[in-house]
This record gives structure tokens, C-alpha cells and sequence, in this order.
């Protein structure tokens, strides 16, 4: 069984683990550390950012950590955004910096898109809060019907966390059973069931081929963990074993095929039919949390890998840059959420679920993002991943690169990371200091470096950003 000894409590950190003296390298004469080379890159982050600075202190009257989102917390305080346009995004500072994450890849077709900003505007102008349905909703759900192979039939939510909450739940009912299988490294949002083993610490993760429960955070019950059957990603064997283990239990097995936090970490070969196929055997509902690699194809990663699963969770892209989420699936499974026919099996209510706002910029988003959009993205994603691999191999850093299509993510390892344990192994100060380093460039990346790529940026910006990644790894002795 898929069990730790005793029950785990708080094991999270964020992963990455300090390479001891790896990253000093002589320079003339002086020995210098990332941690000197971070520190001047916090010194002139302060520098240039003292407004958000002062917003940040302001901020903390009234907020815990100055805001309501941990995962756009970065020491010494974020850069306080005032306004977003095409690929610019400039602070409360004045800084205009190139925007290559896209609010955690959501706006895959840049800011302020002039489509999603006229049927935005055209919304405004009819309403935008009903108590009832509004037609927008029909065309949407259309669109991911006639896009994504598994989706017979769809339902909106407000965010990817009630998109995962409502395919777990929708597994439960229609199996009868209780028990969630997910990856360890895999985060699904932040509702309790998920909260398991997303960044465990590794002395409370146990054998990294039968990895222990570990509740993420205080104050989860107990049967948050009791009921989480923990497996190794990318590692089809060892998964099988531990579904067949407790196929009794399984409702559901969720997974990211490309997992974020990790990296942008694609699946191995093999490894989602494998998931696939035994899951379908065993009859546990297979769920793809497309919340992020929903990016990778117009039909969503499951299109570019080939492998249908039974349920899919959507957030980001398809609501157009407005609060969003969507879970759709197996025409048997999403009608237990039918109230037509007298009282529905799983009851589902939301006062902002569908709402038009969000259709509008969602179907304006679907709509621009077409296949040459997708192929144009995905086409520039190689190209900066192949472009840092060069750089990288050039100036000898101890890195390296993962990502699919317009998903890519700087690992500051020289292990090839293909799950929890192996980006464990990055060097955390380094993170810190590129990313850091990359915004005193001018340029915004997620706080562990990863990007994307949006319809607008050009080749320009690439050449810009390699130049600027090529700075800043000199001013850490990689030149
Ligand atoms: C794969 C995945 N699932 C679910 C979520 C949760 O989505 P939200 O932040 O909209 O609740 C995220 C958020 O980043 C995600 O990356």
C-alpha cells in the first residue's frame, strides 16, 4: 500500500536544494558566490523599484504577505503592476518590462488583445452579472467541445481549483469509490483533496517509487492524506503498481501531462497511454489537468500526445486573462451534474459560473487563438529552448532547459529534471538571482524562471531575452 509510516505533517518546502559551493567560480581575483551575485541583484531590484517598494509596505497593513496570491510572492517584494499591453507590462515604478510569463501562461494571445478587448467593451455595454444563462456561454462551451477530444460535454467555474474539485468529485460519484491517485510534484489548485504531496520535503517523502502522502500545509484533516494514493511521474511501471494496488479504492487518477511546477516537465514516452490503458482496465476515471498544458495544442495536450482521458480541467487561457475554470468530460459522467431530469447526482451551483464577462473574453481568446497562433507559439517555444540550450552549453552553466511547444523552463541543475525528485535538484539561490537579475533586465518570468511564448512576441524579443539571460548568467561567472 501506498501508505507512509505514520502520518506526515508539514513537509513542504519549495523545492530546490542548495549545491554547496558549486556556483563560485574565480573572477580576477576576488571568489565570488551566487549569494554575492544575488545580493547585488536584490540591491538594484531595490533601486529601481522603490515605489512598489512603498506599495508593498502599504500593502502589508492590510494583506498577509501584501497580497492574495503566494505563488507571485518574491522576496524582496513583487513589482506592483499598473498596466499591461501586447507583450509590455510596465510597474508603478515606470519600469516597462517584456511579460514572457502571461499571467502564469494565460494570455496566450498577449495583453490586451483588441478582439477580447472589443467583445469585452460590447459585453460591458449589455451587462455583465445575470441571473440566468447568457447564450455567450453556448459558443464557448462549443469551442472546447469541437477542440478537445474527451470533452462530450463541459461546465464553467471560476478557477482551475474548482475545475479539479469538480472532475474529483464527479470520479467519486460515478465510481462509488473514494480514493484520489495524483503525482507527487503535481499541483491541481488549492482545494483540500490536492493538497498532497505538491512540494513535499524530501525527508518526508519516503522512496521516491512508492512516495509517501504528505499533506502540503497545517490544518488539513487527516483524511486528506488517508485518502491520496501518491505515484512517481513518468514512471509508468511504478504507477501501474501502485494503481493495481489499490484499484478497489481509485475513483480517479489525476495528472498534468506537461507538469508545471516542475518545470514545464513533458511525459516520457509511454507514460500517459500506459496511464491510459490501466486505468481504463481497472475502470478509475483517467483526469488530464490541462489547467496550464491546455497551451501545448488548440486540442490541448491531449491532442498533441494522443492519449483521450475520461474527464479534462481547463483554467487559464480559455477565459481570455478573467478568473476561470472549466471541467468537462464523458457525456455519462458530466450528466451526473443534469438537474432536468429531477434532482442532479452531484449538485453544482457557482453565482459567477459561466458568467458573460468571461464567456466574452474566453471566446474571444478561442477564437484569435488559431492553428496558425498555436503553431507560431509553439514554433517560437523551440526556439528559445533550443537557443538557451546553446547558451547554456556555451558558457558551461550548470543548467538546463525543459518545456513543450510555447511552454519553456530554465532548470538550474545539470541533472535532466523528469519529476519531483529530479528538479528537487536545482540550485535555488541561482533561481532567485536570474530571475531577479532578468527583471532588473527587463523581463518578467515566473519566480522558479519558467516562460511562455504569446502570439505577439517577436523574434525581436527572443534575441532581446537571450541577451539579457546571457547577461545575467555573466554577472554570475558564467560568460
Ligand atoms: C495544473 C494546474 N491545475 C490547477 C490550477 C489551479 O488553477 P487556479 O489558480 O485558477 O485555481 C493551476 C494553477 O496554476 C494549475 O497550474
Amino acid at each position: 500500500m501506498n501508505k507512509p509510516a505514520g502520518r506526515v505533517r508539514r513537509g513542504v518546502v519549495f523545492p530546490c536544494a542548495p549545491h554547496g559551493d558549486r556556483s563560485q567560480y574565480q573572477s580576477g581575483v576576488k571568489l565570488m558566490t551566487v549569494q554575492d551575485a544575488l545580493q547585488r541583484e536584490i540591491d538594484t531590484y531595490i533601486a529601481q523599484n522603490p515605489k512598489s517598494q512603498a506599495l508593498n509596505e502599504e500593502a502589508l497593513k492590510y494583506l498577509p504577505g501584501g497580497d492574495s496570491r503566494n505563488s507571485i510572492y518574491w522576496p524582496p517584494y513583487p513589482a506592483y503592476i499598473v498596466g499591461g499591453d501586447g507583450t509590455r507590462i510596465t510597474d508603478a515604478d515606470g519600469n516597462v518590462r517584456t511579460d514572457f510569463i502571461n499571467n502564469m501562461t494565460t494570455l496566450i494571445v498577449g495583453h490586451r488583445n483588441p478582439d477580447v478587448v472589443k467583445a469585452m467593451q460590447d459585453q460591458v455595454s449589455e451587462g455583465w452579472s445575470y441571473p440566468g444563462p447568457s447564450p455567450s456561454q453556448i459558443r464557448w462551451a462549443e469551442i472546447l467541445v469541437e477542440r478537445v477530444p474527451s470533452v462530450e460535454q463541459v461546465r464553467f467555474v471560476n478557477s482551475g481549483t474548482e475545475a479539479t474539485l469538480n472532475a474529483i468529485r464527479a470520479a467519486r460519484a460515478f465510481t462509488g469509490r473514494e480514493k484520489l491517485g495524483k503525482m507527487e510534484g503535481g499541483y491541481h489548485g488549492t482545494h483540500d483533496s490536492v493538497a498532497v504531496s505538491v512540494a513535499p520535503k524530501l525527508d518526508f517523502a519516503g522512496n521516491g517509487t512508492e512516495p509517501n502522502s504528505v499533506e502540503d500545509y497545517e490544518g488539513l484533516p487527516s483524511y486528506v492524506t488517508d485518502g491520496a494514493v501518491v505515484m512517481p511521474i513518468n514512471d509508468i511501471e511504478n504507477c501501474e503498481r501502485i494503481i493495481r494496488a489499490n484499484a478497489d479504492d481509485l475513483a480517479c487518477v489525476i495528472v498534468e501531462p506537461v507538469n508545471g511546477r516542475n518545470g514545464f516537465v513533458p511525459a516520457e514516452p509511454g507514460f500517459l497511454e500506459g496511464l491510459r490503458a490501466v486505468t481504463s482496465e481497472l475502470g478509475i476515471v483517467l483526469i488530464f489537468d490541462e489547467v496550464i498544458s491546455f497551451r501545448v495544442a488548440r486540442g490541448g495536450s491531449q491532442e498533441h500526445y494522443g492519449v483521450t482521458p475520461d474527464m479534462t480541467t481547463f483554467g487559464k487561457v480559455i477565459g481570455g486573462g478573467l478568473p476561470v475554470g472549466a471541467f468537462g468530460g464523458r457525456a455519462d459522467i458530466m450528466s451526473l451534474y443534469d438537474p432536468s431530469n429531477g434532482a442532479p447526482r452531484v449538485q453544482h451551483a457557482g453565482t459567477f459560473n459561466g458568467n458573460p464577462m468571461t464567456a466574452a473574453a474566453g471566446v474571444a481568446t478561442l477564437e484569435a487563438a488559431t492553428p496558425e497562433v498555436y503553431e507560431y507559439v509553439g514554433r517560437m517555444g523551440g526556439v528559445i529552448r533550443d537557443r538557451l540550450r546553446a547558451l547554456i552549453a556555451e558558457v558551461e552553466a550548470p543548467m538546463g532547459v525543459t518545456g513543450v511547444e510555447s511552454l519553456w523552463a530554465l532548470q538550474f541543475t545539470p541533472e535532466r529534471v523528469t519529476d519531483y525528485r529530479s528538479s528537487m535538484t536545482n540550485d535555488k539561490t541561482m533561481t532567485r538571482a536570474v530571475f531577479l537579475g532578468l527583471q532588473n533586465e527587463g523581463f518578467l518570468l515566473s519566480p522558479s524562471c519558467q516562460g511562455t511564448v504569446s502570439s505577439v512576441h517577436t523574434e525581436e524579443d527572443i534575441d532581446a531575452l537571450i541577451a539579457a539571460i546571457r547577461k545575467v548568467l555573466g554577472r554570475l561567472g558564467y560568460a
